[in-house]
């Protein structure tokens, strides 16, 4: 059984609680957009295409319960302002990943074409809506196999033309089917190197401040036996720096790839992109399309959420007693008190970094010009 960050059947949304994770595994319920902001802003739910269909989901279960409760207006232009409202609220929660501003755009130009339609009603908007936001978990899942199926592929051409049928790589925070609808972005290449037996091991870094890494990433290997070891993020030089490691290449996901390239992804992404260049290792960044913000010329243009002083200065994990089903977490300092604290998320890496881009349309690499272009990449209807 491959894991699920995120159970949306019959108008019912439950989400695998992270922040228990991966003491307890643990659905909590979603009701509405308010519930679906909090989840996210706490981080039950993290990761940029999850993030995404959360968002929109938690808007399609508040909408689903007005409808079924008699409770929406039968004016389609009401019910679209009041969509339109939520959208942009949730949208507030988190700002570095781009997939959630770019589903609320999309779902708002959705709403204001519906309600231009003759006839349109509210009870036809949130019809509408729904079929619309349950389609984000199926596309999700296949974008996220064909993204693993092509960087797979790329990878393994490259080392077959070394003589190598099996590869080390390396990956950082986490990519997984706890950051998607499923199988993975970066992790999903990882998890198709696996099971097309060319994967030899991968390492994962911990990912401080928040540990995505050795909580998360190390959750997924071990449940789905991949062979994997865990460093901690300073280990990574070290690591390719020894002959026998052969690291073939570092994976990773994205937050925002702007129209240049430049990557947004969590914070230790830059220096592990630094590293890949000295050692002449491969640095990969596999995102589906909706991560690619063409509106955003470079890497300057991102918004960088820093989070609270605490996830750096402490940590957090079980207690032994536990209430119920429910985890109790201790929070121990780690450092010392009044000491000033600067936590960014995120950081960018530049394009120069960057070998390739591996999207569900197929891996993009620089052109002649030295940067990537990724309008081929896009039709009208995108
Ligand atoms: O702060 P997080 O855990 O939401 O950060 C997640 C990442 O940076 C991921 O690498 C990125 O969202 C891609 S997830 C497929």
């Amino acid at each position: 059984m491959s894991l699920q960050a995120i159970k949306y059947t019959d108008n019912q949304l439950h989400i695998l609680d992270q922040l228990q994770l991966p003491f307890v595994e643990k659905y909590i319920p979603i009701r509405s957009a308010q519930d679906g902001w909090h989840a996210i802003k706490e981080m039950r739910v993290r990761g940029a295409p999850a993030i995404a269909i959360v968002a929109i989901l938690s808007l399609a279960v508040e909408l689903n319960e007005l409808l079924a409760g008699g409770k929406l207006s039968p004016s389609s232009e009401e019910v679209g302002l009041f969509i339109i409202e939520k959208l942009h609220y949730l949208v507030t929660s988190r700002p570095t990943a781009v997939n959630l501003a770019d589903a609320a755009q999309k779902f708002e130009h959705k709403v204001t074409e519906h309600v231009k339609t003759p006839g349109s009603t509210g009870q036809s908007l949130v019809t509408a809506y729904l079929q619309e936001a349950e389609l984000m978990l199926v596309n999700d899942l296949s974008d996220n196999q064909n993204i693993g199926a092509w960087g797979a592929k790329w990878i393994l051409e490259r080392a077959t033309s070394q003589g190598q049928t099996k590869v080390n790589v390396l990956t950082h925070c986490n990519t997984g089917s706890l950051a998607t609808a499923g199988y993975g972005t970066a992790l999903g290449v990882i998890r198709s190197l696996h099971s097309g037996n060319a994967l030899n091991r991968v390492y994962c870094t911990e990912t401080r401040p928040y540990n995505q890494g050795a909580r998360l990433t190390a959750f997924e290997l071990v449940h789905d036996k991949m062979p994997a070891t865990l460093i901690t993020d300073s280990m990574a030089a070290a690591l390719l720096a020894k002959p026998e490691s052969k690291v073939s290449a570092i994976v990773v996901g994205a937050d925002r790839v702007a129209a240049n390239g430049d990557t947004a992804n969590k914070i230790g992404t830059y220096a592990l992109a630094v590293l890949a260049k000295h050692h002449g290792v491969k640095f990969l960044v596999a995102a589906p399309r909706t991560t690619i913000d063409r509106g955003t010329k470079s890497g300057s243009g991102i918004i960088i959420e820093e989070r609270a002083s605490s996830e750096v200065t402490s940590i957090k994990g079980p207690l032994q007693g536990r209430v119920g089903d429910t985890l109790q977490m201790e929070t121990i300092q780690l450092a010392a008190t009044g000491i000033d604290v600067w936590n960014p998320a995120f950081d960018v890496t530049p394009a120069a970094l960057i070998d390739a881009i591996i999207t569900e349309k197929g891996v993009v690499e620089k052109g002649p010009d030295g940067s990537f272009h990724f309008d081929k990449l896009f039709d009208e209807s995108d």
